[in-house]
């Protein structure tokens, strides 16, 4: 039976390393307080003059490459993202231009953390109804640079990077089962940034009491995002009459260790069915899945037959969860 498949995967990291080491010279924090709450030892930082649009680009290349496709091949580009190159045109079209995909139609997705499944979902919808049959679907954000570096309970939290995935319609391995998408607009005050818009115009500062960084109540998200995480991942396992024993990897988005592990336990899932990479990039929003999918992929962890179970949970509050038999 035909359906969307995923045929490539890639990702794009910074070469800097940001450790806990270096924050306690800044923050008043440790190692020991920031590995304990959130399992993350290290991230990456983008370089000066390094964009979102260039870590798209480079993690869209590797999964070209894997395809064994051309830019030119592509109908669609999608890039979740909430810390594009510019508030608008959409990050997606500077990389459709990088990559000179000529045929393709472009535009972003904001759906915070779980961005990268809505993406995915929307680029499955596409490819369903016929009006594209490759897209590429990618999950990048440079948080680095909408942190308050003053602020210990958020900035050591994030980190920079790209996550891709090429999408097409046919028949074979890496079929996209199902994808589940949740919100709740109600809860945005508990995680958001200001940015300029409607609510802020741009130039007016006597309109803008807030600071410009992300906002966090830490402690609520992080109930929220254990129950929900479970329950959309059981409601997108009994959609295929599927149950957790089936799954052979959870592919979870890296919001830190403790929410994994909460999760995970929730499900009955043992840790060494769950991809943890969260200790090396930190949390890094939309790019996390599409991060992990490519590690895993890469080191041999997925293989042929696997029922891999993605979810995520972000800002808005978004949520969502994905089946791939790989
Ligand atoms: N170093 C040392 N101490 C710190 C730090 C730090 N970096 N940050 C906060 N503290 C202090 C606080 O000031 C507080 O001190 P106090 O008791 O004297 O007031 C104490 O540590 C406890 O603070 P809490 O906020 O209650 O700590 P908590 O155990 O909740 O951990 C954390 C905070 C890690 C942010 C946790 O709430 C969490 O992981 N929440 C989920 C948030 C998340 O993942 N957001 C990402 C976006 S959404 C997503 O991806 C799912």
């Amino acid at each position: 039976m035909k359906q969307s498949r995923i045929i490539g995967t890639g990702s794009c990291l910074p070469e800097r390393i940001l450790t806990n080491a270096e924050l306690e010279q800044t923050l008043d924090t440790n190692d020991e307080w920031i590995v304990t709450r959130t399992g993350i030892r290290e991230r990456r930082i983008a370089a000066e003059g390094q964009y979102t649009s260039d870590l798209a680009g480079g993690a869209a290349r590797q999964a070209l490459a894997m395809a064994g496709l051309e830019a030119a091949d592509i109908d669609l580009i999608l890039v979740a993202t909430v810390t594009g190159d510019l508030s608008w045109p959409a990050t997606a079209c500077l990389v459709q231009d990088q990559l000179q995909a000529t045929r393709a139609a472009a535009f972003d997705i904001s759906a915070a953390c779980s961005g990268f499944l809505y993406a995915l979902s929307t680029a499955d919808s596409f490819l369903r109804a016929g009006t594209a049959r490759r897209a590429l679907v990618i999950g990048a954000e440079i948080f680095s640079r909408i942190v308050d570096w003053q602020d210990r309970s958020t900035c050591i939290l994030f980190g920079d990077g790209a996550g891709a995935v090429v999408l097409e319609m046919g028949e074979g391995a890496g079929q996209l089962l199902g994808c589940h998408l949740h919100s709740d607009g109600s809860q945005w005050p508990l995680l958001y940034q200001l940015g300029y818009g409607s609510r802020n115009p741009a130039g007016d500062q006597s309109r803008n009491p807030e600071h410009p960084f992300i906002r966090m109540q830490g402690n609520e998200v992080f109930k929220v995002a254990v129950r929900s995480l479970s329950e959309v991942a059981l409601e997108a396992l009994e959609a295929q009459s599927l149950t957790v024993a089936d799954v052979d990897l959870l592919v979870p988005h890296q919001a830190n260790q403790r929410i994994l592990e909460a999760t995970a336990k929730r499900l009955g899932l043992p840790p060494e069915k769950v991809m943890i990479n969260v200790d090396r990039y930190g949390n890094t929003s939309a790019a996390s899945i599409p991060i992990a999918l490519d590690e895993a992929h890469r080191s041999g962890r997925l293989q042929p037959g696997h029922l891999v179970l993605l979810n995520a949970f972000g800002g808005g509050f978004t949520w969502g969860a994905a089946l791939v038999r790989w």
